[in-house]
């Protein structure tokens, strides 16, 4: 007597509950940090010309600058100074108007984008673990 095997529905749907949890994983999309993501966007189109695409102040147009464009993942400031120099621009904050004001081009929600992404670059270039002898591997020497 042959014996009915549950083989192929089982299999089905075994495929069914995969497929569902396929369907289900979470997105990864936005999941860090949405902030500092648009930020990028926003330096790469207004901020790169002259701060350089990882923010060290040796964009294409550095040189043209009477005083050298800041690198931006040293800087000693507060993101409250930042956000007013980007606002305001440079002339406003004493500093030399090569640094252009930025408030009637992004909003202030924009700039703090734009800040959160600065604390980005910098932590890419001077990572703190490794300054405090974290323990992340692949920290350059
Ligand atoms: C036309 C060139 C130019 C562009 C474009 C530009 N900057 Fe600057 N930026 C400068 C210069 C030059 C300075 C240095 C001013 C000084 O030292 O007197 C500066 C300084 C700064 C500082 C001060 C940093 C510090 O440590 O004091 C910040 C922050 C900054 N820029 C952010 C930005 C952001 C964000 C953008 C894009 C929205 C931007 N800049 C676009 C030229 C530019």
């Amino acid at each position: 007597m042959k014996r009915a095997r549950a083989g192929i529905p089982m299999s089905a749907s075994l495929a069914a509950v995969i497929v569902s949890l396929s369907l289900s994983a979470p997105a990864r999309a936005d999941s860090d940090d949405g902030a500092s993501a648009r930020g990028r966007a926003l330096f790469e189109t207004y901020c790169v010309l002259c701060h350089g695409t990882a923010g060290k102040g040796d964009g294409r147009a550095a040189s043209l600058q009477k005083v050298r464009p800041s690198d931006l993942t040293v800087s000693p400031r507060s993101d409250e100074y930042k956000l007013q120099i980007i606002s305001n621009g440079g002339a406003a904050m004493s500093r030399s108007e090569g640094m252009p004001p930025w408030k009637t081009v992004l909003t202030r929600e924009q700039m703090t984008d734009v800040v959160a992404y600065l604390r980005v670059m910098a932590e890419r270039e001077h990572p703190r673990s490794a300054a405090v002898g974290g323990s992340s591997p692949g920290v350059k020497p």
